[in-house]
């Protein structure tokens, strides 16, 4: 069953996380749950504070591109005060999460397409933007953002259809949304928690990358790049083989894939 709207009690009610979706402030349109969420940030809202919307009218994607965000599907933000040394591991644990998210209520098996996209069967079911303010050494704050495409009828939207799905569309009937927020919620603050006390996740984001040893394009900048994508560092960056033997470390980019 799909629910008409989310309110913050269904989402923290016997949440299982000590603060992480304890506090939730609620939208049923917005323009973008980022733009909210960093003014919170700066006015120091508690750890863990998500920022929630039925609907966004201005959905920002990464690389300046806009986020396709009508009701029923998942547009959330979380404010998080990591020290500076996690912030590229945030990544991996955004992803990390929606994957277990994903998987724990649908049973499907998505995967991670380098950085943070997640796919299924190659297609994008979810995007997570991650903005932060650091100043000197010190990171005032970051800001998980993640879209979920949950019953999104991509016949609906034919400018996307090629590359994205949603779960209603890979599963052929309606998923809750509720149930994919409270287990995503619950996945973060155990990465987060897992990370902060110094466990690594980089091992399983990698196992999890659908990216590695694939035939890809990769555009960083203004800059296109072709190879096999053959590993990733620590720091999250792509390590790409060229024809000619050479390797080229990209800290940021989008793949496309070429087999
Ligand atoms: C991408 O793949 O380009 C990232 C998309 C991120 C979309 C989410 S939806 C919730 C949050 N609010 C936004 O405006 N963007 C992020």
């Amino acid at each position: 069953m799909v629910e008409d709207s989310l309110s913050p009690a269904s989402i923290s009610d016997n949440l299982e996380t000590h603060f992480v979706g304890q506090r939730v402030i609620y939208y049923p349109s917005l323009a973008s749950t980022m733009e909210v969420a960093k003014r919170e940030a700066q006015q120091g809202a508690v750890e863990g504070t998500v920022i929630i919307a039925d609907q966004q009218t201005a959905g920002k994607g990464r690389l300046k591109r806009t986020w396709l965000s009508p009701k029923g599907n998942i547009a959330l933000s979380i404010i998080l005060y990591p020290d500076l040394l996690y912030l590229p591991s945030l990544i991996m644990l955004a992803s990390l999460a929606v994957v277990h998210g994903i998987e724990a209520v649908t049973g499907l098996k998505p995967q991670i397409k380098w950085p943070n996209d997640i796919v299924i069967n190659g297609r994008k079911v979810c995007g997570i933007l991650i903005e932060s303010n650091v100043r000197g050494n010190t990171l005032d704050y970051a800001i998980i953002g993640i879209g979920v495409n949950v019953n999104l009828k991509l016949t609906d939207f034919p400018e996307i259809l090629p590359a994205a799905t949603s779960l209603s569309d890979e599963l052929g009937r309606d998923v809750s949304c509720l149930s994919i927020i409270r287990s995503l919620l619950v996945e973060i603050e155990r990465l987060y928690l897992a990370l902060t006390t110094g466990v690594s996740i980089y091992e399983e984001w990698r196992d999890s990358l659908g990216t590695l040893g694939r035939r890809v394009r990769v555009k960083s900048g203004k800059i296109g790049y072709e190879g096999v994508a053959e590993s990733v560092a620590r720091d999250g960056s792509l390590l790409l083989r060229h024809p000619d033997g050479s390797l080229t470390k990209i800290v940021m980019g989008d793949v496309t894939l070429r087999d």
